[in-house]
């Protein structure tokens, strides 16, 4: 896709990646975007790159506006590879350009690459570079979500360029939020943001929390955040720092998901009784299935719903593969905020129910004991048990929603 004008003289001149599906083990279903910006002003600033495999896109992208040869200034908000890995390419193009980086981000660059024939300005918090017209401020967002990231605002466009802050994994030819709500949705959208900071960013809530507090102290006008992946916000950027507010607070809808796995679909019997009972409580309830779903979307559903029942046969005395495999990859991400219980079925000898307990314990979640087990195939007792044990959880569930909302 062509450069578009986000602002006056400075344009998104990243790619469009319609064919990703597996990012680092994040599923993407809908692809990405690897978004940098170039601001033509006296001096000419290209702020991040994008992703190696299409460095030919973006070169010719920004020779679209300017020679490439011209560039005065790179500035590297992050150094993840999906932003930083066209440097080379960029660099040999323009070597004398100077790159403006955190220290941190200075430091794991040099492991990356070698930097020894580039220019750097280590850049501070609160230090800014004037291209001319526009003033460039740096922000350093530490943890943000590595401890090289920092946000670039340009104060006389109102714009934050908030590296993957307030991103999203949608590969579309929409720039904007308004346009891709007009020929996606609204929820869509939602969703993807959602999906993107659950997977992400979930656990640096404080930190986001605190860092936007402190942007905010500063009082800066921001008319526009432009981040490193998906649309750019214009239509009402206050609703995407509100939304991660909210995210980073761990509001979120009074619903319960049910995440299981099954051998000999015993789990997987008891988890309609379940479901029908939460439903009778009158609470909507999702249920996923592991190895039919993505870990990326079962992690996206866990952290949409306000509770979550976690289903695993016991095997050789512990769970079931991919339920470890899942809480495993759940306690990294620190969840806080969330009611959670455990069910499943055994043959001779139970353990998945009392280990998928210890796992939430250690993670410091919420939770109601005890779990409901059923020995090999559920009978109609054991499914109206596993009702009743469903009911049971959704009225603590609603009890501790309205206590944390
Ligand atoms: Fe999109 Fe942290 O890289």
């Amino acid at each position: 896709m062509k450069a578009v004008e986000i602002k006056p003289d400075i344009y998104w001149v990243g790619a469009i990646d319609w064919a990703i599906r597996d990012f680092h083990g994040y599923i993407t279903q809908n692809g990405t975007t690897y978004n940098n910006y170039l601001i033509k002003d006296e001096k000419i600033t290209l702020v991040d790159t994008v992703k190696h495999d299409f460095s030919s896109i973006t070169i010719e992208n920004i020779r679209e506006i300017v020679d490439p040869e011209k560039i005065d200034y790179v500035v590297i908000n992050h150094i993840e590879p999906d932003h930083v890995s066209s440097i080379e390419s960029i660099m040999s193009l323009c070597p004398n350009a100077v790159i403006h980086i955190s220290e941190r981000g200075k430091k794991g660059l040099d492991r990356y690459f070698d930097t020894s024939h580039w220019q750097f300005k280590v850049v501070k918090n609160g230090e800014t570079l004037k291209t001319g017209r526009y003033t460039l401020l740096f922000l350093e967002t530490p943890m943000l979500h590595w401890p090289d990231s920092m946000v670039t605002y340009v104060k006389e466009a109102k714009l934050l360029i908030s590296q993957d802050a307030f991103g999203q994994h949608i590969a579309t030819a929409s720039r904007f939020d308004d346009e891709f709500i007009a020929c996606a949705s609204q929820f869509e959208l939602e969703d993807a943001v959602v999906d993107y900071y659950a997977n992400i960013l979930m656990p640096f809530g404080q930190l986001i929390k605190n860092k936007i507090g402190e942007i905010v102290k500063l009082g800066l006008e921001i008319d526009m955040i432009a981040p490193d992946h998906g649309v750019i916000w214009r239509k009402d950027p206050g609703k995407i720092i509100q939304t991660y507010l909210d995210l980073a607070s761990g509001k979120c809808n009074l619903s319960i998901a049910i995440i299981y796995d099954t051998m000999w679909h015993s789990t997987e019997y008891m988890t309609t009784p379940i479901m029908q009972g939460i439903k009778d409580e009158g609470i909507d309830c999702k249920v996923i299935k592991l190895r039919a779903t993505p870990m990326s979307i079962a992690i996206k559903e866990f952290w949409k719903a306000r509770g979550c029942l976690i289903g695993s046969p016991t095997i050789n005395n512990v769970m079931f593969p991919s339920v470890a495999e899942f809480l495993y990859h759940l306690s990294g991400l620190r969840p806080k905020n969330r009611i959670v219980g455990a069910f499943g079925s055994f043959g001779w000898g139970g353990g998945a129910v009392k280990e998928a307990y210890e796992m939430f314990k250690k993670m410091g979640l919420e939770i109601i004991e005890p779990g409901i087990q059923i020995q090999y195939r559920p009978t109609k007792e054991d499914r109206d048990r596993c009702y009743d044990f469903g009911r049971g959880f959704a009225k603590k569930v609603r009890e501790y929603h309205i206590a944390n909302s």
